[in-house]
């Protein structure tokens, strides 16, 4: 942290939370809180709510939340430390230059001139194109379909035929070349020296949800390769956490993403009125993107290109989604490639029908899954039919199961009770019902399902932090180093000085987290979904077996990583061990 704790907390207080967001949101207060529409997802009736009290805020569609630096971090995507700078400035705080770690000044500094720099070489990029250098560009981009209107809107320009066109463009207003490499828009190699990133090409700049341009994509105008250049990652440009056309789609006020793969697609969506449509570009979907996507949206209809590249992209993105907690439905292109050459060929009006008639993902992955197996035989029907029921038990919610159950059963013509049986019998022999799936990560790495334990470690912190009661129950069975998530340690201990201290503050503690990551990720514990509970019973049985739950967790991983010759250690654990026995014979009540 840069600046002293007391300053920061002294920034937050002087900053109202409900004055604040009211510059943003239209609030109208209703008991204790203050409701709005969502700034985060698109809503028609105000599940947003602000207290004064807490000076937190919270949506109860949406699930964003957190105190007055968190909502700047995501509304103006500001880092930490400029949400801090931000609010000083609005308080009248001058805040001590020097506190700025130089290193930490330097960031923000390159972070803010690149941007600039983009800016700069997107309007040129744009100039170009509407001069007589870019005729050729331009009427490519005509030929392709696309109006005047829709060529401002997006921003699309032209990078000319010199190799060197912008690196000069740029110098002579003064950039340095290191400067312009770390934007990315240059490259060197010993014979032709300093070039161009992007020459003779189609420039769509890439814009972050806020419609600053973070990066580039240039097209080449005909055959050659490779089709697409994009600009490197650079200090404000992460592939994997943003998507091209969200600054648009964000406001298109649908209640779904159309999620495509290319420029291309979301442009002509948004040109035959589909302005909801965003693309990942060029990567694989990512759980950055899909937890980007969930502060907009619950569901997204994928249209990925109807060759087999695009079959398998939209395979891996639907548990992706479902992971995120995001529904993903499938429209499928075909005889067309894409969603741009769909819509040029048969118009807006079939590509709406095409989305009613969208297919639900799961229902997508079992026709895909069907040509691995002779349908036409009993062996390979009923091997069908089992992997069918192993990917039914992915649903942990039965309902839900019961539900797929019944579409599957009548898709595929067999008794919805003899399915049940087969999946109640898959559950058995596999153990438990746990998904069989998981996404894979671009390296290939297994895509860690936040676990069971972590789930209960939030629990525990968010009853602690809504309930001063449920605290002193909860603090006398665990302690901080019994949360074996790094995050979720550090909110423990800060949890739990604040309460001995008596001075429970959610708002005041999230101070201390100061990467966007971390304070979001902390945020998020404030409002873990707890399930419903309706009897007293099923409260205090809750209760108890999440405690018992983290502590046996806590436990076992000591023992695991307990050096053998630490007797003392031993001793303790043992002690622990006991108590965790007796905690199992006790009733624990809530209230
Ligand atoms: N892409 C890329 N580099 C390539 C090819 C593709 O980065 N060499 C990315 C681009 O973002 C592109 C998307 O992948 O928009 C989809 O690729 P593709 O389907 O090949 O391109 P289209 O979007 O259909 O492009 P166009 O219609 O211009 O041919
Ligand atoms: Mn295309």
């Amino acid at each position: 942290m840069y600046y002293p704790d007391e300053l920061i907390e002294e920034v937050r207080t002087r900053n109202d939370i409900v004055d604040v967001i009211s510059d943003y949101v239209r609030l109208q207060k209703k008991g204790s809180s203050y409701f709005g529409l969502c700034p985060f997802h698109n809503e028609k009736s105000p599940s947003f709510s602000v207290s004064r009290q807490k000076q937190m805020y919270y949506c109860f569609g949406c699930g964003a939340g957190g105190n007055v630096f968190t909502f700047l971090m995501e509304y103006e995507n500001f880092s930490f430390m400029e949400a801090v700078k931000f609010l000083a400035d609005r308080a009248g705080i001058a805040l001590p230059e020097a506190e700025y770690s130089k290193e930490a000044k330097q960031r923000a500094d390159l972070k803010a001139s690149i941007l600039e720099i983009n800016k700069i070489a997107a309007r040129y990029y744009y100039v170009q194109l509407k001069s007589e250098r870019g005729v050729g560009a331009h009427t490519y981009l005509t030929d392709r379909g696309l109006t005047e209107e829709t060529i401002t809107a997006f921003g699309l320009g032209y990078s000319t035929k010199y190799s060197d066109d912008l690196y000069q463009y740029l110098r002579g207003k003064g950039y340095s070349e290191d400067l312009i490499r770390q934007a990315g828009l240059i490259n060197t190699d010993e014979r032709q020296g300093v070039y161009d990133k992007f020459w003779n090409r189609v420039i769509f700049p890439i814009m972050d949800v806020n419609s600053r341009v973070i990066g580039f994509g240039g097209r080449v105008m005909g055959d050659g390769k490779p089709k697409y250049l994009n600009s490197p990652e650079t200090a404000v440009f992460d592939k994997s956490r943003n998507l091209y056309g969200l600054n648009r789609a964000r406001t298109s006020r649908k209640t779904y993403f159309l999620l495509c793969e290319g420029y291309m697609d979301v442009i002509s969506l948004h040109q035959a009125g589909f302005t909801n449509a965003v693309a990942s570009l060029g990567t694989a979907l990512t759980s950055g993107h899909a937890s980007l996507i969930k502060r907009y949206v619950q569901e997204v209809y994928l249209t990925y290109d109807s060759d087999d590249a695009g079959t398998r992209a939209a395979l891996r993105a639907v548990p992706i989604l479902k992971e995120a907690g995001i529904s993903a439905k499938v429209i499928r292109m075909d005889p067309y490639k894409d969603p741009d050459e769909f819509i040029k060929n048969l118009g807006a009006q079939e590509f709406e029908n095409r989305i009613q008639n969208a297919r639900n993902g799961f229902m997508f992955s079992l026709e895909i899954l069907e040509r691995e197996f002779d349908m036409a035989s009993p062996e390979g029907k009923t091997a069908f039919f089992r992997e069918a029921a192993n990917r039914l038990l992915s649903f942990e919610d039965e309902l839900e199961r019961n539900n797929y159950i019944e579409a599957v059963a009548s898709a595929y013509k067999v008794s919805k009770e003899s399915l049940e049986k087969l999946v109640a019998k898959t559950a058995v022999s596999t153990g438990l019902a746990r998904p069989v799936t998981r996404p894979k990560k671009a390296d290939g790495a297994v895509l860690q399902k936040e676990d069971g334990i972590v789930t209960s470690q939030k629990v525990l912190l968010t009853w602690m932090i809504e309930n001063e009661n449920l605290y002193s129950k909860i603090s006398s069975y665990i302690s901080p180093d019994d949360f074996t998530g790094e995050l979720n340690r550090r909110v423990a201990k800060l949890l739990y000085e604040q309460h001995e201290k008596g001075e429970l503050n959610p708002a005041k503690l999230l101070n201390h987290f100061t990467s966007e990551e971390e304070h979001r990720e902390a945020a998020s514990l404030f409002h873990t979904k707890i399930r419903q509970l309706k009897t007293k019973e099923e409260q205090d049985q809750a209760l108890k077996d999440t405690i018992l739950k983290v502590k046996a967790h806590s436990i076992n991983e000591r023992t695991l990583n307990l050096d053998p010759s630490d007797m003392a250690g031993l001793q303790h654990l043992m002690e622990e061990k006991r108590k965790l026995e007796e905690l199992r014979q006790l009733h624990i009540s809530i209230d």
